[in-house]
């Protein structure tokens, strides 16, 4: 399986921070951003990685990452996303990079605890479908969130007012090919955007959506206080633990926090 990182958009919720440089360019603790995500891949064994990136300073990218050899990976590929056109954009633009063959994505600006490679396991297994990974937190309006009844999700709503569960949707995504059909199919939602949340929908109405629940803290870094909250939680524990096992399936996190 090949995997995409998705590092584009003007990261304007950071602004004056991002006047001169990309996000995802922006330190966390002692390493650049966009380090964490590619990481994490390494960690699950997707070597062959698509980085879309775009606004300003993509070039510094290149100078970072190169081909992608030093961090561990096969290859690193690069694409350019004009304008602000959404996550599921993005996304849309690795159909070939895909050859046909399923896809992990991953957020740029989306840091783990913990290892992950369980959950990619579990997805290698499916036969079609997609995989997401959930994260309890205190303030779900800012994400995507789950309304889930027993051990399944039944909708994703993206940042509601009023949440109905206080599960995340973190940005660590797992899809077969027909994602990019999908894609293909979305209008632009309030925002202007192609939402990745209403491609999970349109896994939700197939039937053919699983998710996990992590273990371990995850972060974003998008804003000033997640951002600050990432530099404090890798200074002080460290990311990408590649031995740690970082999710649970629901009905086992369910028992667990029963317990
Ligand atoms: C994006 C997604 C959202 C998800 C979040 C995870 O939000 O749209 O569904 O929960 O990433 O970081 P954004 O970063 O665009 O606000």
């Amino acid at each position: 399986m090949k995997g995409v990182v998705l590092a584009g958009g003007m990261g304007s919720r950071l602004l004056p921070l991002t006047k001169v440089t990309n996000k995802h360019l922006l330190p966390v603790y002692d390493k650049p951003m966009i380090s964490y995500p590619i990481q994490t891949m390494v960690n699950v064994g997707i070597l062959d990685v698509l980085l879309v990136t775009g606004g300003r300073n993509a070039g510094e990218f290149l100078r970072l990452l190169g081909d992608g050899r030093a961090l561990g990976l096969n290859r690193l590929h690069y694409t350019y996303q004009e304008g602000e056109g959404g996550i599921a954009q993005a996304l849309g633009m690795a159909e070939h990079f895909a050859e046909g063959g399923p896809i992990c994505a991953i957020l740029g600006d989306n840091i783990i605890e913990k290892n992950i490679s369980r959950a990619v396991e579990r997805f290698r297994q499916q036969e079609r479908g997609a995989k997401i990974l959930l994260k309890q937190v205190p303030d779900a309006h800012r994400f995507g969130v789950a309304e889930i009844q027993g051990d399944r999700v039944v909708r994703i709503e993206e940042k509601p007012k009023v949440p109905k569960s206080d599960f995340a949707v973190t940005g660590f995504y797992l899809y077969d090919n027909s994602v990019f059909e999908k894609i293909r199919r979305l209008r632009p939602s309030g925002r202007g955007e192609l939402e990745i949340t209403d491609v999970n929908n349109f896994y939700i109405e197939e039937g053919t959506l699983t998710c996990e629940l992590l273990d371990g803290w995850w972060t974003d870094a998008g804003t000033f206080d997640s951002l600050l909250r990432a530099n404090n939680l890798v200074a002080q524990n460290g990311a990408n633990h590649s031995e740690e096992p970082g999710e649970l399936p629901v009905e086992a996190a369910a028992q667990k926090s029963r317990a």
